[in-house]
């Protein structure tokens, strides 16, 4: 049933540019008709997004941020000390989903500091965010060379495969933990053929830990978490003329402690039906249905490990913040 939907919009958007707002019309329309529904956390992303989340990165609650800053600012010559970067050689430092970029930019300095030769390629979903950054990184670091790119990691991958010069990948925030393990395996198998024997990536996760500290993250007192799950529903309304009413639709995170898996829903408050214009077609929503918005996955090392089972990975090193919440991993590529 889904697979005959999908077809049939494949059939209307191939005849369109394959612009985002088509896979974006494409994934919502497979996710609102899926049972139970879902629609992926990459669509929080937009302008109002982007701005939500730099309040959520703030939050007291939010330690996420808070502590691979810390790695990043206190830990900085040892990170650099395990990337094995010869200061004579160009290497390429590429970043996915790179977001404001706040603690990149401590790398950036101290490398920029050291005089190691390298381009810095930031690659985000959101061009607002890329546009930002590159805005902020003119003004501190005047004679960082930086290309941005827009696109979906996932097939940016592609295109970093051609790049000829060594390759250092940031993969930050917890990033992989918006992925559930299979798309994880999946993923970091594609980025490891991407690269050359060698390379590195520096791999930021959230360590698995008690539900007191992981919930308020996704469930702030402001209700900024709020405000950017339901975002999603606004972004419909405003790019495929939807009618969702915000009100009628409530914020749910729950944490699982022993998986270590965080997870958001919208739960409907009522019984509704919601018209989304640009797709010609309603969706019915039950009493307490939920749409599945988001996963935060926290790891450990044999986590981690499970993930990396079938690639050419290892790791190399692995740097903690002070209270031992999160940790950035430091990946060697070992065949070509
Ligand atoms: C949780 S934020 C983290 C930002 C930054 N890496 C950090 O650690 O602060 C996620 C960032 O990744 C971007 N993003 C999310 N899904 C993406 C995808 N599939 N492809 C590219 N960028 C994505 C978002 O636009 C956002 O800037």
């Amino acid at each position: 049933m889904i697979n005959n939907i999908e077809t049939s919009v494949k059939k209307t958007i191939n005849s369109e540019s394959k612009t985002f707002n088509s896979l974006f019309k494409m994934d919502v329309l497979k996710g609102l008709s899926s049972h139970p529904k879902f629609l992926s956390s990459k669509y929080f992303y937009d302008k109002k997004g982007d701005a939500l989340f730099v309040k959520i990165m703030n939050m007291p609650e939010y330690y996420l941020t808070n502590s691979e800053y810390d790695i990043f600012k206190n830990k900085t010559e040892a990170l650099v000390h395990g990337l094995d970067i010869n200061k004579n050689t160009d290497f390429d430092l590429i970043e996915l989903g790179a977001g404001d970029g706040m603690k990149t930019k401590e790398l950036l300095k101290y490398l920029d500091r050291e005089n190691y030769q390298f381009t810095f390629i930031p690659v985000d979903i959101s061009q607002n965010a890329l546009n930002n950054l590159e805005t902020s990184l003119n003004e501190e670091l005047p004679h960082l060379s930086i290309e941005t790119k827009q696109g979906d990691y996932f097939h940016v991958l592609e295109d970093i495969k051609t790049l000829p010069k060594p390759k250092v990948i940031l993969f930050l925030g917890s990033n992989i933990g918006n992925l559930n393990d299979d798309q994880a395996r999946k993923f970091m198998l594609k980025l490891s053929n991407t690269l050359h024997k060698n390379d590195k990536i520096v791999l930021g996760i959230d360590l698995i830990k008690s539900e007191d500290i992981v919930l308020p993250a996704y469930n702030d007192e402001q209700g900024i978490t709020k405000q950017f799950n339901l975002n999603i529903l606004a972004r419909m309304n405003r790019e495929l003329d939807a009618d969702f009413d915000l009100n009628a639709f409530t914020h749910s995170p729950k944490y699982n402690e022993e998986e270590g898996i965080a997870e958001s829903f919208l739960v409907s408050k009522i019984d509704q039906t919601v018209r989304i214009k640009v797709l010609d077609m309603t969706f019915n929503f039950y009493k307490n249905e939920t749409i599945h918005t988001e996963i935060s996955r926290k790891y450990n090392d044999s986590i981690l490990e499970h993930i990396l089972e079938h690639t050419d990975l290892n790791v190399k090193d692995k740097l903690t913040d002070s209270k031992n919440y999160f940790a950035d991993y430091i990946l060697n590529k070992s065949n070509h």
